[in-house]
């Protein structure tokens, strides 16, 4: 299973909409894909057009209630099972920081390794204990990056912040980096891609994901754009993404996870 975490500390650049449609693309060709909705919003489970905020999930998995396994909605999008957002994922963040474990995702997936081919993860916009696990978990960091100086701000921060982990744990987070809602008729829009590429020449991928509203009104009917409007450019954007992504690096053995864990966290 390839774990590909969907991250950015800035707000509506693109997580979800991306971990949506990769997921998606996957599915779509035929491969098993997880999709877990990190992110106490819950835009992702609400982008399956699902009604699940009252089921247990991610809550009760860490606090080591349930396996994570026993929280997965199958086949909500054709190919793809859900991790959805239920309401008490909201306290995930304050019960994570009891223990503190920045290594309970990772853990938890471990038993779901066999299952799927892809693990896809979106991050809520900020980089707590939720982002961090997801951080620890992935194989791959993709890191969307709207056209906007706050936007390359948000990079250099959650770059930093993978830093701080690499060095703890030492091991490598490998990321690239996704240009997302790019207009590219305007001056401005080039400008930052230029930017973005003279900052980060080996991570920038080689596909870009257009600003388009059908992907907007895709959201609104609760589907993928390949489903919605498969000849659409932004279809076209999450194929070709979804095809370079499957060539990235392998998974991690996983030799970062604890030899020890604590039985059950304190109530
Ligand atoms: N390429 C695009 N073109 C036009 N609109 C887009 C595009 N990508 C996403 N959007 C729209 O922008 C809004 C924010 O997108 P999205 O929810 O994916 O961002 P996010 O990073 O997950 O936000 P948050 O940080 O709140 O979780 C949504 O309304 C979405 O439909
Ligand atoms: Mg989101």
């Amino acid at each position: 299973m390839k774990i590909i975490t969907v991250a950015s500390c800035k707000g509506g650049c693109g997580k979800t909409t991306t971990a949506l449609n990769l997921a998606a693309c996957y599915g779509w060709e035929g491969h098993p894909v997880l999709l877990l909705d990190l992110d106490p919003q819950g835009h992702a489970t609400l982008g399956t057009a699902l009604d699940c905020r009252d089921d247990p999930g991610l809550y009760e998995v860490f606090a080591r209630r349930m396996d994570l396994e026993d929280v997965v909605i199958p086949d909500v999008v054709a190919g793809i099972d859900l991790v959805p957002a239920t309401r008490s994922l909201g306290q995930a963040e304050a019960l994570l920081a009891d223990w503190p474990r920045e290594k309970e995702l990772a853990l938890r997936l471990g038993p779901l390794a066999g299952a799927y081919r892809y693990a896809v993860l979106d991050c809520p916009p900020s980089l707590g204990l939720l982002t961090t696990n997801a951080l620890l978990a992935a194989d791959l960091v993709l890191i969307p990056v709207e056209m906007s100086l706050f936007g390359l701000d948000s990079v250099e921060r959650l770059l930093a912040h993978m830093a701080r982990l690499e060095a703890r744990y030492e091991t490598a987070i490998p990321f690239r980096v996704l240009p997302t809602m790019v207009d590219r008729r305007t001056r401005l829009a080039r400008a930052f891609l230029r930017e973005l590429w003279a900052r980060y020449p080996e991570q920038v991928l080689p596909v870009l994901v257009h600003h388009t509203v059908r992907l907007r009104e895709a959201t609104c009917r609760g589907l993928p754009i390949i489903d919605y409007d498969a000849e659409s450019a932004a279809a076209h954007d999450y194929r070709q993404l979804a095809r370079l992504l499957a060539a990235e690096p392998a998974p991690r053995a996983a030799e970062a996870l604890p030899a020890h864990e604590p039985e059950a966290v304190p109530a």
